[in-house]
């Protein structure tokens, strides 16, 4: 991956979130571009310092990642929890609520994250809003009857007063998009979310719906990073947020396996 400018405030809220994992803990690896980058820094934490760490990866590109990088895997059923879940955002307001599922692994990183003792969200700063919703919500649908699971999302948008709205389903090339789970993706473009919590709780009893890409509650830390090399660390419970200057070259002096 070549280091644009939106690629070196990626990997410095990466590298400052690898700095949290600990030799001997199991980490879900979360899914998109910022957490590749996490992938390859911690392949080389993991060669340089030699630490015991398995991964749990949210999403088959993940895990091939992983898989080529060295870095030994498991699986959420051969564990009790995870220790630490790290994982990227398409947005993330100033309550810490998130839309994720820009990448259609929503529904892995959901689950994984929810199996985590903490949860560390990186992302560059121009993911960082005042309200959710400029970035479409994916929702993910089981195939059968999907046509009639959109029709109800559209009737539970227009009830929870939302009008101005329009759902696509999501495509790869000239045919749907196939999840993980082999799944569809419908983008909801809503252009401002009130009320996520409402939100989730509504998109998921609608039949057909497996999950939604609103993530609320989830995040405990909030990394954000900047091309100059500088993160934000926002500590979620304790309402900290803390300023950190990234050594980008200790990323390039690291080598891997
Ligand atoms: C994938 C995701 C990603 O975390 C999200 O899309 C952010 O990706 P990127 O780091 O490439 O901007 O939710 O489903």
């Amino acid at each position: 991956m070549k280091l644009t400018n939106e690629n070196q405030a990626k990997l410095t809220a990466a590298m400052s979130a690898v700095d949290y994992i600990e030799d001997g803990m199991t980490v879900g690896l979360g899914s998109g571009s910022t957490s590749a980058w996490m992938v390859e820094y911690l392949a080389k934490r993991i060669s340089k310092e030699n630490l015991s760490i398995k991964g749990v990866p949210t999403s088959f590109a993940t895990k091939k990642l992983a898989e080529t990088r060295g870095i030994s895997l498991t699986t959420l059923d051969q564990v009790d929890a995870l220790d630490l879940t790290i994982d990227g955002t398409d947005e993330c307001d100033k309550n810490y609520n998130l839309i994720k599922g820009g990448g259609a692994a929503l529904l892995h990183e959901k689950i994984v994250a929810k199996a985590s003792k903490k949860v560390i969200i990186i992302a560059d700063v121009s993911k960082y809003v005042n309200t959710l919703g400029n970035f479409p919500l994916p929702v993910e649908v089981i195939e059968f009857g999907w046509r009639f699971s959109k029709t109800q999302i559209e009737l539970k948008l227009l009830q929870l007063g939302y009008c101005n709205f329009k759902i696509e389903l999501r495509m790869n090339d000239k045919s749907a998009l196939k999840t993980d789970e082999g799944n569809l993706i419908l983008d909801l473009k809503l252009f401002e979310i009130k009320n996520p919590a409402k939100l989730t709780q509504e998109l998921n009893s609608i039949p057909g719906v497996v999950e939604n890409g609103l993530f609320v509650d989830v995040c405990n830390i909030l990394i954000l990073g900047n091309v100059n090399g500088d993160v934000e660390v926002c500590d979620v419970l304790n309402k900290k947020i803390t300023k950190k200057r990234i050594d980008i070259f200790k990323f390039h002096e690291a080598s891997t396996r």
